[in-house]
């Protein structure tokens, strides 16, 4: 496993962007599929995208993108959705094709039904190219919460306390607003990516980091699964990397 620490969320972006951009560059399919996640940890890197694609460098036209997941129970159009909050913060910013987007339906009907065809929409595109990662207070990866199996495809998982709690700022601070359950990609869909970069920063995710990077791979720590991938890179602040205890990490 690749470790790169660095010194603040803006270098975060860059080099994470600068890994993905390399991978674009190198890939000679006609499409790139990117997985992507929502919440605090991508913001700087969406910021290098939007800025990378206006000033030409990064071309998103024949992007696809997956992204991890969903709250059931919230429209398109609530300002807190996943599907609201990548329109704002990437898609509407950058030369994408919006119908090469995708977010998992938290309005489904057959929510089971509606988890299956999104693997099949993964598979049907080839895969995922590299998946973007961040890491719950609790280690959990997408809305894969501890205990989930590491080998786990897209389903409904219940959200547990702590997450609901850590998201309840999005909804005004009120845990009632906070939705209970979500559609999210499993611990198996992100290990079938080719490529994966975790990103964390603060100090608030010092313990899941240590415990994912250094820890057992265990189901109580979603994000150790990724010790079981052949290429995955955790992209992170100094904070973020401050309960680590190997000294032989990259900078
Ligand atoms: C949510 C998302 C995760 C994200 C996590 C951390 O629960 N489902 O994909 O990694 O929160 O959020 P943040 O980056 O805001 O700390």
């Amino acid at each position: 496993m690749r470790v790169i620490i660095v010194k603040d969320k803006e270098e975060m972006g860059k080099r994470t962007a600068d890994l993905i951009a390399a991978d674009m560059k190198a890939k000679e399919r006609i499409t790139y599929v990117l997985g992507l996640a929502t919440g605090g940890t991508p913001l700087p890197l969406y910021r290098e995208f939007i800025q990378r694609n206006k000033a030409g460098e990064l071309d998103f036209s024949t992007v696809v993108t997956f992204n991890l997941d969903e709250y059931v129970g919230l429209p398109p159009t609530h300002p807190e959705s996943y599907r609201y909050f990548m329109d704002e913060n990437l898609f509407n910013h950058t030369n994408i094709n919006p119908k090469n987007t995708h977010v998992p339906d938290g309005m489904a009907d057959d929510v089971e039904a509606f988890c299956e065809k999104y693997e099949e929409m993964i598979a049907d595109v080839g895969g995922i190219d590299y998946q973007v990662l961040g890491i719950g207070s609790n280690g959990h990866i997408g809305f894969n919460e501890p205990g989930s199996s590491l080998g786990s495809l897209t389903r409904i998982k219940t959200l547990t306390e702590t997450t609901r709690k850590d998201n309840a700022r999005f909804f005004d601070n009120n845990l009632d607003e906070v939705p209970k359950y979500a559609i999210t990609m499993g611990n198996g869909t992100i290990l079938n990516a080719r490529r994966v970069v975790l990103m964390a920063h603060g100090e608030n995710k010092a313990k899941a980091v240590a415990d994912a990077l250094e820890g057992p791979v265990t189901a109580m720590c979603p994000a150790s699964v990724l010790q079981l991938h052949r290429y995955a890179t955790y992209v992170i602040t100094k904070d973020a990397a401050s309960q680590l205890t190997l000294e032989t990490y990259e900078s």
